[in-house]
């Protein structure tokens, strides 16, 4: 696991972008496992801003996110459909057919699950998994628990998860409570993961995540046994790590 702390922020978007534009120019066709929240937003600012300036094409790359609430239609201003669109899509040249997110809205939610799983296992591995870390040591929406689950599956969130994603809605009632998420086996099968934290909110987390015990209680931190993870953390996240 190779770990990084920026004292700039300018530092820490600019080597996220750069990751995955290093990626595209070598593999054209790569796979992205994308992630929304408030971690990537820089990374997506800056990805949209280098291909502005021609610095990189995303024609041929295709992209499969980790999760998406259950219940909200893709139009949704807080669905996770419309987060990408707004924030990397609509200002990158990705062919929209080759963008994947679950479907939360689906009359069948188990069959979602399952067709996205086999688009997965078809096309995969995924060549660079972005990944943020929830508060609790989750990723995706895999939450801390006796078991996790290794496919694609439906999960209720945790209290302090709908809290936190509370500030994108106009109360906590409209929270959705469950999504569909990506499952740690899938997430694990990534060639290379890129892990974003961002703050003092996420210091308690990544300590566990990366230098506590590997356990199904943070979920988090079974990247430790991943090959190929790369960590990007701001001061306030790295704040307890030894
Ligand atoms: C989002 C996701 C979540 C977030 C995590 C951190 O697609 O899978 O695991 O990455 O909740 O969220 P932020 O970045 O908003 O702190």
């Amino acid at each position: 696991m190779n770990i990084f702390t920026f004292k700039q922020e300018e530092d820490f978007i600019q080597t996220g972008a750069s990751l995955i534009v290093s990626l595209i120019q070598g593999n054209p066709k790569a796979i992205l496992g994308l992630a929304t929240g408030s971690s990537p937003l820089g990374v997506y600012a800056r990805l949209a801003d280098m291909y502005t300036k021609g610095l990189v094409s995303f024609t041929e790359a295709s992209s499969y996110n980790l999760d998406e609430y259950v219940g909200l239609p893709g139009e949704h201003p807080q669905s996770y459909n419309s987060f990408m669109k707004q924030h990397l899509f609509n200002h990158i040249d990705i062919d929209s057919t080759r963008t994947h997110i679950p479907n939360g809205h689906a009359d069948d939610l188990q069959a979602e699950c399952q067709s996205y799983d086999l688009m997965l296992e078809q096309n995969g591995p995924v060549d660079l998994q972005l990944l943020g870390i929830g508060s609790n040591g989750h990723i995706g929406f895999n939450e801390p628990d006796d078991n996790l689950s290794g496919g694609t599956h439906v999960v209720d969130l945790l209290e302090e998860t709908i809290e936190a994603n509370a500030r994108f809605f106009t109360s906590l009632d409209e929270v959705p409570k469950q999504a569909i998420t990506m499952g740690v086996g899938s997430i694990m099968k990534a060639r290379q993961i890129v892990l974003l934290a961002r703050g003092t909110d996420k210091a308690e987390a990544v300590k566990a995540a990366l230098q506590g015990p590997i356990t199904t209680e943070c979920p988090a931190s079974l990247l430790q046994c991943h090959p190929n993870v790369i960590v990007l953390l701001d001061e306030e996240a790295g704040r307890l790590l030894s």
